[in-house]
């Protein structure tokens, strides 16, 4: 188990970049972690695994930069800020802090789900992305996309009108229950998936329907997401989000979307 307060190093950047938030994961790897102390704050921000201009010509340098850096740089040191003066907080997983958030103390609750969400979210996101991904999953997950969504082209069309779909700022995602069943859903703002199986935020795309087949205390886990919040695109595709998913379906790094799911359904 990695020491809440110690950073992650390792020549794998993107084991790294896991490891920061999915120790359970990371510990089913083969690559040796050596945890090393950086920093007193409870989160770091990953390390981008790949240069910036390497989601070229899909996703632009800058927008990269100014994402991972800035955007999600701003979600950590947040965080970190939201959980300053509460060490029974300091010492949980970011999943603990966030598959519950009625558990929260109401005067951090707010900034745990928007900074803990959007640091959970974006550290999955970088890795969700290859200059080499695109074209379609093979195996497993592929049947797995073909049992729920009848063959590739359904699940695109799905997750695309999920993302195309989401009003203002937020996700679009491919999940997994706990009983392996494969769902899309959106969430708004930087509300996670995981934060579901207790009480969904209201403006959860997707959630009632999950309730209602269901109950409440299903838990969901992300395999792929978008990131629709116009910061993600706007530098380089403006107000044509459509263009942006469109894009997007160019660079998923399918190899790490079915690793997840082997591990996850398995
Ligand atoms: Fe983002």
């Amino acid at each position: 188990m990695i020491t809440r307060r110690h950073a992650l190093k390792t020549t794998a950047i993107a084991t790294a970049a896991c490891a920061t938030i999915l120790p359970a994961l990371a510990a089913d790897t083969n690559t040796p972690i050596a945890a090393v102390p950086t920093s007193t704050a409870p989160f770091t921000l990953p390390p981008l695994p790949y240069a910036f201009d390497a989601l070229e010509p899909h996703i632009d340098a800058k927008t990269m930069e100014i994402h991972h850096d800035k955007h999600h740089g701003a979600y950590v040191t947040n965080l970190n800020k939201a959980l300053a003066g509460h060490p029974d907080l300091e010492k949980k997983s970011l999943e603990e802090l966030l598959n519950n958030p009625h558990a929260l103390p109401e005067t951090v609750r707010t900034a745990i789900q928007n900074n803990g969400g959007g640091h959970y979210n974006h550290s999955l996101f970088w890795q969700m992305l290859s200059k080499n991904g695109g074209g379609e999953p093979k195996g497993e997950l592929a049947r797995a996309i073909d049992k729920y969504f009848m063959n590739f082209t359904g699940f695109k069309d799905e997750l695309t009108k999920s993302a195309l779909g989401r009003f203002g700022s937020g996700w679009a995602w491919l999940v997994i229950g706990t009983d392996k069943h494969l769902s899309i859903l959106s969430t708004a703002n930087q509300d996670t998936p995981i934060s579901l199986g207790l009480g969904a935020p209201g403006t959860t795309a997707g959630a009632d329907a999950l309730k209602g087949r269901y109950g409440t205390n299903l838990t969901h886990t992300p395999l792929l997401g978008i990131d629709v919040w116009e910061h993600a695109y706007y530098l380089k595709y403006q107000n044509r989000r459509p263009d942006y998913v469109a894009a997007f379906f160019n660079i998923i790094n399918w190899d790490y979307v079915t690793d997840r799911y082997q591990k996850l359904a398995s």
